[in-house]
């Protein structure tokens, strides 16, 4: 009976059919708007974990994770070009699975954006108090006040990280009145990102030691079931650096012919972002090494731990790539370009907010659409007056976000976030097979091609890194999604407009409220 609430998807579309008058992007600007979506602390903060996970078979690591990402936007791309409406997976879902199935779809994307913002709040929180802070004012704020006390198996000995607490607060203060990063902000941004990445390849590829890529594997391909070490274990965690490139599925609606442009900005963003990781990965390890610091039997130390911490804290290892929070500005340092590393310090400071901002902004969308739905309390969904923004649901999403912020490490928060993409991922290509099946003659201008070998390779993709994560962080999806069963059976299941018979088409609203797709409006 539950499987049976789906969202009639000719209701969907009806929707999307109503929005057709701001459609203004082009191939160029969703790829610009997936680029500024993906670039971030995953390439510039976890580089380090990913090497303390695999040394050089990072490299490895951000191949496969790429890989497997791509295959997922072959997915994604039918879908979003089919149904260009707000909410993603989780209107996707709706429409195919049903109204449980979304719910849970819906739920794991607070994992997905609401603790991927929280990571990349405290992976700006280490350029900002490296680079800035200590590198150009020569301030150093104690340790306690830098770093969070809580570590899924270990403690990185902090008290609260603060800066990540701020700049969190702050970016939900800009969503709350209405402010917007323009299609034009976006590109700089993206511009400075790709700078700074370029001149880190400029700099670095011709003093690559290929000794330093040797031993290549230190922790093998495999590192064990749960013990997210080994090249697939970095690729687990360094899948983070990809998450986001499904943002420019929301904007499908936004999109001039979007059965062409949307495909082209979802894998266009992540072919070049890949290409750049890959080099980036070899710059780094190539120059000054990127060995794991070893335990006593043979594996590397959890990245995050207090081991690691301890160890790090040894004059022997004041150079390692593996210990930085700041892991390109270092390794730039290292190599003889300490004025250059700040200045790519900066590029990160200035940049890695408008990641903060995307994501934050996906979320509140996310629980805008579902409390549209019934499924959360509509209060939530109530637009200020004068702001014209969901206000209530951005305050609550935004100290959550701060608050994840403030006591989690960069590296778990990314583990977390990478749990709840991947669900998400697994299910929208169930979601495209099963629409193939179910109504195999709605027109889709843009079909995955080879459905029936990219579908399950998604699937077995996503299930692959799943397993692959550190157990803690595995274990966080099935707790929250427990969490999850019981606020529907609560709340959602009872309170579900669908399941009360009202099937409305009032999305078009979602276009009266502020701030629209950030980085992407080009009358702004
Ligand atoms: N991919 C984004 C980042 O690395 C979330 O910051």
């Amino acid at each position: 009976m539950i499987f049976g609430r789906v969202k009639p998807l000719d209701a969907i579309l009806a929707t999307a059919e109503k929005k057709s008058l701001h459609r203004s992007l082009g191939a160029v600007q969703l790829t610009l708007f997936g680029i500024g979506c993906v670039i971030g602390t995953g390439i510039f903060v976890l580089t380090a974990a990913g090497a303390q996970k695999a040394g050089p078979g990072l490299m490895l690591a951000f191949v496969i994770a790429g890989a497997i990402c791509i295959v997922a936007a072959l997915c994604y791309a039918e879908i979003a070009a089919m149904i260009p409406v707000a909410g993603s997976a989780y209107t996707y879902t709706y429409s195919v699975m049903g109204e449980l199935l979304a719910w849970t779809v819906g739920w794991a994307l607070v994992l997905e954006y609401a603790v991927a913002a929280s990571a990349v709040a405290v992976g700006w929180s280490g350029y900002f108090t490296g680079s800035i802070l200590t590198g150009t004012f020569g301030i150093e704020l104690p340790a306690a006040l830098t770093a969070g006390p809580l570590a899924l198996g270990g403690s990185p000995g902090g008290f609260i990280n603060l800066p990540a607490v701020i700049i969190a607060l702050l970016i939900t203060w800009l969503l709350m009145i209405g402010t917007n990063e323009s299609a034009r902000v976006n590109a700089v941004l993206v511009m400075i990102k790709v700078t700074a990445l370029t001149a880190f390849l400029v700099l670095t590829l011709p003093r690559i030691d290929s000794g330093n890529f040797n031993p290549l594997l230190p922790a093998g391909i495999f590192g064990g079931f749960g013990s997210g070490v080994g090249a697939v274990g970095a690729a687990a965690t360094i899948f983070f650096a990809y998450v986001g490139f499904d943002a420019v599925s929301t904007a499908a609606e936004e999109t001039k012919n979007p059965q062409r442009n949307v495909p082209i900005g979802l894998i266009g963003s992540l072919v070049i972002c890949t290409i750049f990781y890959i080099l980036v990965a070899a710059g780094a390890v190539g120059t000054i090494g990127g060995q794991p610091v070893m335990g006593p039997n043979g594996v590397p130390f959890p990245a995050g731990s207090e081991e690691l911490a301890r160890q790090c804290a040894m004059p022997q290892y004041s150079e390692a790539l593996v210990c930085s929070k700041e892991a390109l500005a270092h390794v730039l340092r290292v190599i003889g370009f300490g004025g250059i590393g700040n200045v790519l310090g900066y590029a990160a400071f200035i940049a890695l907010p408008s990641v903060i901002l995307i994501l934050l902004f996906g979320q509140t969308r996310i629980f805008f659409v579902m409390s549209r739905d019934g499924l959360l309390p509509e209060r939530l969904s109530r637009i200020h007056p004068k702001w014209k923004t969901p206000h209530i649901v951005t305050a609550i999403t935004g100290v959550g976000v701060a608050f994840a912020a403030a006591f989690l490490p960069v590296g778990q928060l990314a583990d977390i976030a990478n749990a709840g993409t991947l669900y998400a991922f697994m299910m929208v290509a169930i979601a495209v097979m099963l629409l193939r099946k179910k109504e195999p003659n709605r027109p889709r201008k843009f079909r995955t091609p080879a459905l029936w070998l990219v579908g399950p390779l998604t699937i077995a993709g996503c299930l692959f890194l799943f397993f692959n994560l550190p157990a803690a962080a595995m274990l966080v999806l099935p707790i929250w999604a427990a969490i999850g069963l019981v606020v529907y059976f609560l709340y959602s299941y009872r309170h579900s407009h669908l399941g009360r018979g009202i099937v409305e088409v009032h999305e078009p609203e979602i276009h009266d409220i502020k701030p629209e797709i950030p980085g992407v409006d080009e009358r702004r």
